[in-house]
């Protein structure tokens, strides 16, 4: 049974570790994310933005999906279904489908209004027991060829926000989406710090999770960070795997075309990717 993101953040958030939030595209993704949490008897966080819902065909198909391999494969860790940078439509329709978790992200609202829609957002997810992320500050990336630079979150917006009564906040603090540019200049852990000291106990969420060095990953982890969103380097791990299995003309041996053997070496990649990222952000062993 799917389950809401707030318990096995709390506990992340006092174990000074991080849940994962590995973005689904389809099955093999979503089979490859919850047999390695499985695996790693670590609680995991499927994220779907609102692009990778309509490629697959809608909320209801992934909450059908994702209710079904929890059944048919076993699956006894925690895991949430969220919404990942979502609108405020995209928010109601994934509730009424059956996540158990949401990100609103009006990061691109003028605060008052990010205020105002985040509130509603929360009574809704409140009265059905759903976790809630909101964001201030918004995670740069790469858009049309030209990389932002990842904002720095203002702590008091984040207290404003914090103070509604989500269930975790994600803050920009310099991180970005996709790859992080040569010259990128790290996390700002003086915001992070910032942020840290006016939310109190409100486990914060660190987006771009793909490229951030080891030791900025765990002094995150020890200022309060409790999930880290990891989406690219999957993509990644994915496409190079697939990619050699046809450089390497295996899809042309054998009888026919079969896809589930073409796309077998990515799905392996990408348990490769989630089990390091598991293992790095030490939730291995908790659940
Ligand atoms: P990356 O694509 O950089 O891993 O970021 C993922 C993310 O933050 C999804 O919200």
């Amino acid at each position: 049974m799917l389950v809401s993101a707030k318990e096995m953040l709390e506990k992340a958030r006092d174990g000074k570790y991080a849940v994962g939030q590995f973005n689904i595209n389809n099955l093999e993704w979503t089979k490859a994310v919850l047999l390695t949490a499985e695996e790693e008897k670590s609680p995991v966080i499927l994220g779907v933005s609102e692009g990778a819902g309509k490629y697959m065909t809608g909320y209801k198909t992934v909450v059908g999906m994702v209710n079904g391999m929890l059944e048919t494969l076993k699956i006894t860790v925690p895991v949430a279904l969220h919404l990942d940078h979502g609108s405020y439509q995209g928010a109601l329709d994934c509730i009424d489908a059956g996540f158990s978790s949401v990100m609103f992200d009006g990061s691109h609202y003028p605060i008052d209004e990010n205020v105002e829609k985040t509130t509603a957002l929360i009574k809704i997810c409140r009265d059905k027991g759903l976790s809630i992320e909101a964001e201030v500050g918004s995670i740069g990336g790469e858009e049309d060829g030209v990389i932002g630079k990842g904002e720095c979150a203002d702590p008091e917006e984040c207290g404003r926000i914090a103070d509604l009564g989500v269930t975790m906040l994600a803050a920009g603090i310099g991180n970005i989406h996709g790859a992080y540019p040569a010259d990128w200049a790290g996390l700002s852990f003086e915001t992070l710090e910032a942020v840290k000291k006016r939310v109190g106990d409100m486990p914060l969420v660190l987006h771009g999770g793909t490229g951030i060095p080891e030791d900025m990953i765990k002094r995150a982890i020890s200022l309060g960070v409790a999930k880290i969103n990891v989406n690219t380097e999957c993509q990644w791990a994915f496409q190079k795997a697939t990619r050699k299995y046809i450089e390497d003309g295996k899809d042309l041996k054998g009888k026919g075309f079969d896809p589930r053997k073409l796309l077998a070496p990515g799905y392996d990649a990408i348990r490769a990717t989630v089990k390091e990222k598991i293992q790095l952000f030490g939730s291995n062993g908790k659940a």
